[in-house]
């Protein structure tokens, strides 16, 4: 399973990339308007920090508007990947980016029929939005596993399954028994996923009786 740190915070970006364990990056334009920062200079920051896919939401919603803007994201760096929503525009324009070799995530995916055309329209990735579904009393980690089988019976789909939303470790969890390609997890979250309580009783007991060794290994 890949993991992608869902934000537009540069230092939380560069704190858990440091850990090898970052396989790339997804933002939208609530969380670039968080970051307070102009949207292109820190997507390049974030693309120089990560070398895996960093997503780059359009603004436009008319397909001529989004490819444009999209080709424009596309230049930033080679790892942008191109943000539209699951609109009828916007699988049109993903249509005609996929084409242009272009990365796509699809996005604000909220029914397996929307993620058959995402596939459809050549997406890298579809990200469905498993907590906003959970919010409403819907059930988000069902739609992920309706889109993972469905893509599964399709040798000619080749979009990856990109959970989005996240709100706690178990989604990721359940995205993984569910064979999902990425969880785009937000930095809060993964840092959840290192802790346990019982880790750190462990370790705690493990260096005392250590310490009482009086032994080293550097020291040899
Ligand atoms: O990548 C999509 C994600 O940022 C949406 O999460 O918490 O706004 O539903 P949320």
């Amino acid at each position: 399973m890949k993991f992608f740190v869902d934000t537009a915070d540069v230092a939380e970006i560069r704190d858990l990339a440091a850990t090898g364990l970052v396989d790339g990056v997804t933002t939208n334009p609530s969380l670039v308007a968080k970051s307070g920062r102009d949207f292109f200079e820190v997507l390049e920051e974030i693309c120089d920090i990560v070398d895996g896919p960093v997503s780059a939401e359009v603004a436009a919603t008319d397909s001529d508007t989004m490819l444009a803007e999209g080709k424009a994201l596309s230049k930033i760096a080679k790892n942008i990947a191109v943000k539209v929503p699951l609109t009828r525009d916007g699988l049109k324009a993903c249509k005609a980016l996929s084409g242009d070799g272009i990365m796509v995530n699809v996005t604000l995916c909220f029914s397996a029929a929307q993620a058959i055309l995402a596939a459809k329209a050549g997406a890298t990735f579809v990200s469905p939005f498993v907590g906003r579904l959970d919010d409403i009393g819907s059930d988000g980690m069902a739609l992920i596993a309706d889109i993972v089988d469905i893509y599964d019976a399709y040798a000619n789909f080749d979009t990856e399954v990109l959970v989005a939303s996240i709100r706690h470790p178990m989604h990721v969890v359940d995205s993984a028994k569910m064979g999902a390609h990425v969880a785009t997890v937000p930095p809060a979250v993964l840092r959840a996923m290192f802790n346990h309580p019982l880790t750190d009783k462990g370790l705690a007991a493990f260096l005392v009786d250590w310490e009482k060794t009086g032994q080293s290994i550097l020291d040899r």
